[in-house]
C-alpha cells in the first residue's frame, strides 16, 4: 500500500535523502533505525505529505501523494494516517480527553467512550479533563499515542514515540501500540533509537545515505 519512489530531498544544497526506493509490505510494523541526522523524520514527513519530495514520489495504494489537492492529501491523513510526532504536537488548549477524541471528531465520527479507553490504556484513566500543561513529558507522549491510534489508523507513522518513556512503560506502550495496529490490521512505521523498541517490529531498517537497509 505504500510504496517510496526515487525519493529525493536537499535542505538547502545538503542531500538528505537521494533516490530512495522501498515497497512496505501491507499490514506489516517496521521500525527505522540510524543515526542522527540521517533523514528518519524527514522520511516521515514525507510519507505523510507534510514536507514535499524534490524528486520521486511517495505512493499510497499506488496514487502518488503529490497528485492529491491539499483538500485530498488533509482527508487521506484524517482517515487513514496516525502520527506520533517527535514533539508531541498535543494542543496546549484541549483537555487530555479533547485531545485523544480529535482525530474522531475531525473524521465526523465522534466517540467518547473510545477516546476514555484509548486514555485508560496508555495508563492515564481519570485525567481526561487535565490539560497538557499539567503533565510529564513521559504523560504527554502517551498521550500522543493514544491520539495517533483512536480512529484505529491504516498506517501509523511513530517518530521516537517511547523516547521519553521508561523501559517498563515503554514495553507496555508497545504491545499496546503492537496489539492496536495488529488488531485492526494497519501497518505501521516506527522511528526509534532503541533496540528494544525495534525488536517490537516485524522487520528493522537502519536508513543510512546508501537507502534503507
Ligand atoms: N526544515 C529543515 N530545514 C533545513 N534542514 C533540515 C530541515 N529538516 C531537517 N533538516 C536537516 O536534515 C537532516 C535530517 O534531519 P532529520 O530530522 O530527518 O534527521 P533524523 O534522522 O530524524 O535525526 P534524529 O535521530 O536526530 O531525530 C538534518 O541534518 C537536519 O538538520
Ligand atoms: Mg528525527
Amino acid at each position: 500500500m505504500l510504496e517510496l519512489v526515487n525519493l529525493s530531498k536537499s535542505y538547502g544544497g545538503r542531500t538528505v535523502l537521494a533516490a530512495l526506493s522501498h515497497r512496505f509490505e501491507p499490514g506489516e510494523f517496521v521500525a527505522i533505525m540510524g543515526e542522527s541526522g540521517v533523514g528518519k523524520s524527514t522520511l516521515l514527513n514525507l510519507i505523510a505529505g507534510l514536507d514535499t519530495p524534490d524528486g520521486g514520489e511517495v505512493r499510497v495504494d499506488g496514487t502518488p501523494m503529490t497528485a492529491l489537492d491539499d483538500d485530498a492529501a488533509t482527508r487521506l491523513r484524517r482517515t487513514r494516517m496516525g502520527f506520533i510526532f517527535q514533539a508531541f504536537h498535543v494542543l496546549p488548549h484541549l483537555t487530555l480527553a479533547q485531545n485523544v477524541a480529535l482525530p474522531l471528531l475531525l473524521n465526523g465520527s465522534p466517540d467518547p467512550a473510545r477516546a476514555m479507553q484509548m486514555l485508560d490504556a496508555v495508563g492515564l484513566a481519570g485525567r481526561g479533563a487535565d490539560f497538557p500543561r499539567q503533565l510529564s513529558g513521559g504523560e504527554l507522549q502517551r498521550v500522543a499515542i493514544a491520539r495517533a491510534l483512536v480512529h484505529r489508523p491504516a498506517l501509523l507513522l511513530a517518530d521516537e514515540p517511547t523516547g521519553n518513556l521508561d523501559p517498563e512503560t515503554a514495553d507496555g506502550i508497545l504491545r499496546l501500540l503492537r496489539a492496536e495496529i495488529k488488531a485492526s490490521g494497519a501497518g505501521a512505521i516506527m522511528v526509534t533509537h532503541s533496540h528494544a523498541a525495534a525488536a517490537m517490529a516485524d522487520r528493522t531498517f537502519v536508513l543510512t545515505r546508501s537507502g534503507l537497509k
